[in-house]
């Protein structure tokens, strides 16, 4: 899989996302398609964007108990995106199943399994104070990943502040998936740790995820194409 850039498609609805995709002629960029559109519009959405080539990370955040968690991948399994994920807090055991889904699935798919470490939205201080989980989220983050590669998951989701130490731990090849991607001056939003793509290329992050830096841009195709600039040519 190439590394590069996916664009969080938050969106309400299919109407909404084909206009943004046609509109700004981002047909064929690589994608990000979260809960809000997958709930509305269910599986044909991710057919429809496969016809125009998107490579597509299916982020439904799955966590539940691990028979449950199987049995949904069994299922994600057929529509043949590139990466799905789960909540690493959702236990080694969970993991390990999330896995035998997907290869039970189908096995001729290759559907990479990403795990959530820390969410880029939480602090120090959430994850100490409000979810009681003890220590720094640096080495909090390691940790989830550590004990989701033991159990099958072929990289994680974590903040660009993460991913050198994740990939010191857990090796090149485990993939980084890193949401809170900023252009430079643009609105932090609700997130916490971010980063500019340049940066995310020089901190071990492998797929970058944008959203609102170019969904809500002046012109979403430049800030989609600034970004792109600053990845590739950082070095
Ligand atoms: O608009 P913004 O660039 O903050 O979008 C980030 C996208 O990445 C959102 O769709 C969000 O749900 C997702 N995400 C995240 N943090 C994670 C996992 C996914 O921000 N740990």
């Amino acid at each position: 899989m190439t590394k590069s850039i996916y664009l969080a498609l938050d969106f309400p609805n299919w109407l909404e996302t084909n206009h943004f995709l046609e509109t700004n002629d981002l047909r064929g960029i690589p994608v990000k398609v979260g809960m809000e559109l997958y709930y509305q519009e269910g599986p044909k959405v991710i057919e429809k964007l496969k016809q125009d080539n998107h490579k597509i990370f299916l982020d439904l955040k799955l966590f539940d108990i691990p028979t449950t968690v199987m049995r949904a991948m069994k299922v994600i399994a057929g529509l043949e995106v590139d990466m799905i994920n789960v909540h690493a807090l959702g236990g080694s055991e969970m993991i390990k199943l999330a896995k035998e889904g997907l290869l039970s699935g189908n096995a001729n798919y290759n559907t990479k399994l990403i795990a959530v470490t820390v969410l880029t939205s939480m602090s120090n201080t959430t994850l100490n104070e409000e979810l009681m989980i003890p220590g720094d989220l640096t080495e909090n983050a390691i940790h989830f990943a550590r004990f989701s590669q033991a159990n099958g998951a072929d990289g994680v989701v974590c903040s660009v502040h993460e991913a050198n130490a994740i990939k010191t731990a857990c090796g090149k090849e485990f993939a980084t998936v890193t949401p809170g991607i900023r252009l430079d001056n643009a609105p932090v939003n609700d997130q916490q740790r971010i980063a500019t793509p340049g940066f995310a290329k020089q901190n071990g992050a492998d797929y970058p995820v944008i959203g609102r830096t170019v969904t809500h841009a002046n012109n979403p195709r430049e800030a989609y194409y600034q970004a792109i600039k600053e990845w590739e040519e950082a070095r």
